[in-house]
């Protein structure tokens, strides 16, 4: 199949672009920058979109740029790199005289409300309630196609929680503080920890491009929780990531700390957290590489 993916240069994109070719399937990434095996987001815009079986939506301002202080300019730019890439896509699919039979938009858990005993599966009911999950609303209202579009064209998506891998997301943040032994649980501890390996959230991606069959035919998005199926709280994850590096977790990270350092409303998605059931996921047959912390953080560590 030929796939397109918007956003591919990144942390997750090279993960599923990695995970696509060795399945034999040929990946063209939609890039601000021309280069090769790349096209544009101009080029989308002006030419429409290139023939393809399934498309997805990977693009956008990270979440937790050490480089950028929290301000509206940010905050600008993380809507609008995630909505406007994703319009554009559908707006492309909608108007391509040979639409692809599969649409995935990748977005994210924040819109459950942060609680220490909900649980939350692809069938909660939720509303926008701050910041980030009015993002998740606007981006995941981007990605619908008209009615007579969706009836060919099998939309899902998919919301993960923190996606951990080696070269990027969290990881890439927690490593050095923790290996020099300052790694320490975050606000209380007790907050929910919805995660999910990198090469797991790249196998649901690719599981949700396979061509529609009758019993996965919808002309709704389907939604599916990219999470793992183990439940883990912050004080769990620091815990075992300790463990696995061989490191002491000995110095909490007081939650107003947090508030101070990245702006209240971005820390919620550390010091507060929900618990995620990936019920639906799982109903979809898809096996887990790393269904537990342990094994992930193995993988990730290197042990
Ligand atoms: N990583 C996580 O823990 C996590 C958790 C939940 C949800 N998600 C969502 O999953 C998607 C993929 O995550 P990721 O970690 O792979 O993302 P990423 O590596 O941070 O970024 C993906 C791509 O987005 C493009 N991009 C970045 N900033 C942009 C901007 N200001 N305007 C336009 N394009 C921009 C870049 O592509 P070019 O430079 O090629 O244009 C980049 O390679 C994102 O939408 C993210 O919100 C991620």
């Amino acid at each position: 199949m030929k796939i397109l993916i918007g956003g591919g240069s990144g942390f997750v994109g090279r993960e599923l672009t990695r995970l696509l070719i060795s399945k034999g399937h040929e990946v063209t990434v939609v890039s601000r920058q021309p280069g090769p095996g790349n096209i544009t987001w101009s080029d989308v815009e002006s030419k429409g979109l290139p023939p393809c079986e399934g498309a997805v939506n990977l693009t956008g301002e990270n979440l937790m740029n050490p480089l950028r202080w929290w301000n509206e300019s940010y905050k600008k730019d993380l809507f609008s790199s995630r909505i406007d890439t994703t319009r554009t896509l559908a707006q492309a699919i909608a108007a391509s005289p040979n639409p692809p039979h599969s649409w995935v938009l990748v977005s994210g858990v924040a819109c459950y409300k942060p609680s220490l005993t909900a649980e939350y599966t692809e069938d909660s009911e939720w509303a926008p309630f701050d910041l980030l999950s009015r993002l998740v609303k606007e981006w995941e209202a981007a990605a619908l196609l008209p009615q007579e579009v969706a009836n060919t064209t099998r939309q899902v998506v998919i919301r993960p929680g923190a996606v951990l891998g080696r070269d990027g997301g969290a990881m890439k943040q927690m490593w050095l503080p923790f290996w020099l032994g300052l790694g320490g649980t975050l606000g209380s501890g007790r907050q929910p920890f919805p995660w999910i390996h990198v090469s797991d959230l790249a196998g649901i991606i690719a599981h949700s491009l396979e061509p529609p069959t009758p019993d996965t035919s919808s002309d709704s998005p389907q939604v599916l929780n990219g999470v793992a199926p183990a439940l883990n709280n912050n004080y769990e994850f620091t815990k075992e990531l300790g463990r696995v590096m061989r490191r002491p977790t000995l110095l909490p990270v007081p939650g107003f700390a947090m508030n101070a350092l990245l702006g209240s409303e971005r820390a919620v998605v550390l010091t507060q957290g929900q618990k995620v059931i990936p019920r639906r996921t799982l109903e979809t047959g898809y096996q887990y590489k790393f269904p537990d912390l342990t094994s992930a953080l193995e993988e990730i560590v290197g042990r």
